[in-house]
This record gives structure tokens, C-alpha cells and sequence, in this order.
């Protein structure tokens, strides 16, 4: 039997979208894990399904946001019957997930491990599963609710990268300043990646 190892090595990325400001974060990664042969399942909150559209001009269909490139499901975030549900699921097992923009909202019902929508249960899912979690929170300022529950986050084991763009690479347009957060993400969830010119280069 011939194993495409390119392939293999790609496992399938989870990206949920909340109702916080910065949903072309979102679209940007989608893209280029789409674009660069990873499969993507993606949700969105009903708050995050409009921001994301409001922001970034683009329908939520998977049609408008890979225009035919690469491979991405949109799941339903009501749909606790989906096969991101379950810790035991195959199409779960090898997931690693993205949480991008994080809104206060869902970052404290996961915090509380009290959440009810797909989103979640799948940063549920993760946690438990000791499995990638990166967690994209963007707020300010912050009160002391909120930094409490990124504290209870990260020692449960999540990635917490607030969308916070560094200028020491001069970025010369919003496209760069985009690029380098969606960079950083990729960098946590260990793929390798060029987004921008990284210091000392
Ligand atoms: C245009 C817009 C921008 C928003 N930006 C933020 C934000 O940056 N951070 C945040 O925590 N909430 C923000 N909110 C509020 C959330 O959408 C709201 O708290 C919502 O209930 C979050 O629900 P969700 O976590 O289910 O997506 C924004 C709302 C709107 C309409």
C-alpha cells in the first residue's frame, strides 16, 4: 500500500469563531490551512457568525471563505450530535483546535467547564484529551474576571495567545499586521509556516 506522508502528517484543525472582534484572523487561517492541505472543520457562534461577516465581508459558507480551495466543513454550533463531540471519535482524535477571536463570553464558560455549544465542548474535549488548545482571547482592557479565567485556562493546559501584533517587524500594511498573528497561531499549533519575516532573518 502506498502512504501519501504528506498527507498523513496533515491532521484535520478545528477553528471556532466567537462573537469577539478580529474574525479576519480567523478567515486569514482558515485560508491558509485550507490553501496549504489541512482539513479544517470550522464553527461559529451566532454572535461570531455575524461579526465575521460584518467584519470581514464574507459570507460564513464554505464556498465564500476557500473559494474551492482546500478542505472545510462548517459544523452547526447547536449540534452536540456532531463527530467533533466526543473525546472517543476518530475524526477528533488527531484534531488540534483554535479558538480565534475568543470572546470573554465563551472563554468563561470554558474556564467554568460549564459551556453547552459545540464550540465548547470541543475546547472541553481538548482539555481533557490533553490535546492542543489555543485559545486567541481579544479584549481590552481587561478586568480581573477575565485574566482569572485566562490563568484557570492556561494551567489547564490551553495556549493563551491574545491577538496582540508586535511592530518590531515593521509591518508595512493591516495585511502584515494580519499575517503575523495568524503566524504566531501556526506557530502554536506546531506547523511550520513563512507569514512574515521572522527576527534575525
Ligand atoms: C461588533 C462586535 C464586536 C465585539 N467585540 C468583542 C470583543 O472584542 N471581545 C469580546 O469579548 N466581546 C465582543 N463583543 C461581544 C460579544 O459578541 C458578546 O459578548 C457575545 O455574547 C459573545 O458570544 P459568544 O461567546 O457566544 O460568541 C462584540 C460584539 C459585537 C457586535
Amino acid at each position: 500500500m502506498i502512504i501519501d506522508k504528506k498527507i498523513q502528517t496533515k491532521g484535520p484543525i478545528v477553528v471556532a469563531i466567537t462573537g469577539a472582534s478580529g474574525s479576519v484572523y480567523a478567515l486569514t487561517l482558515i485560508r491558509w490551512l485550507a490553501g496549504n492541505g489541512y482539513p479544517v472543520d470550522a464553527i461559529a457562534s451566532e454572535t461570531g457568525k455575524k461579526v465575521f461577516e460584518y467584519e470581514t465581508g464574507t459570507k460564513f459558507t464554505v464556498r465564500a471563505i476557500t473559494n474551492g480551495k482546500g478542505l472545510l466543513t462548517i459544523h452547526d454550533n447547536d449540534n452536540l450530535f456532531s463527530s467533533l463531540s466526543s473525546g472517543s471519535s476518530k475524526q477528533g482524535k488527531s484534531s488540534k483546535v483554535v479558538i480565534v477571536p475568543c470572546s470573554m463570553g465563551t472563554l468563561g464558560r470554558i474556564a467554568a467547564a460549564s459551556g453547552s455549544k459545540l464550540i465548547e465542548r470541543v475546547a472541553d474535549i481538548a482539555l481533557k484529551e490533553r490535546r492542543r488548545l489555543v485559545i486567541v482571547p481579544r479584549e481590552t482592557p481587561l478586568h480581573s474576571l477575565h485574566l482569572k479565567n485566562m490563568l484557570e485556562l492556561s494551567s489547564a493546559g490551553a495556549v493563551i495567545l491574545p491577538a496582540m501584533p508586535g511592530f518590531y517587524q515593521k509591518p508595512g500594511s493591516v495585511d502584515d499586521i494580519i499575517n503575523f498573528m495568524v503566524s504566531k497561531i501556526l506557530d502554536a499549533l506546531d506547523i511550520s509556516n513563512e507569514m512574515y519575516t521572522r527576527w534575525g532573518n
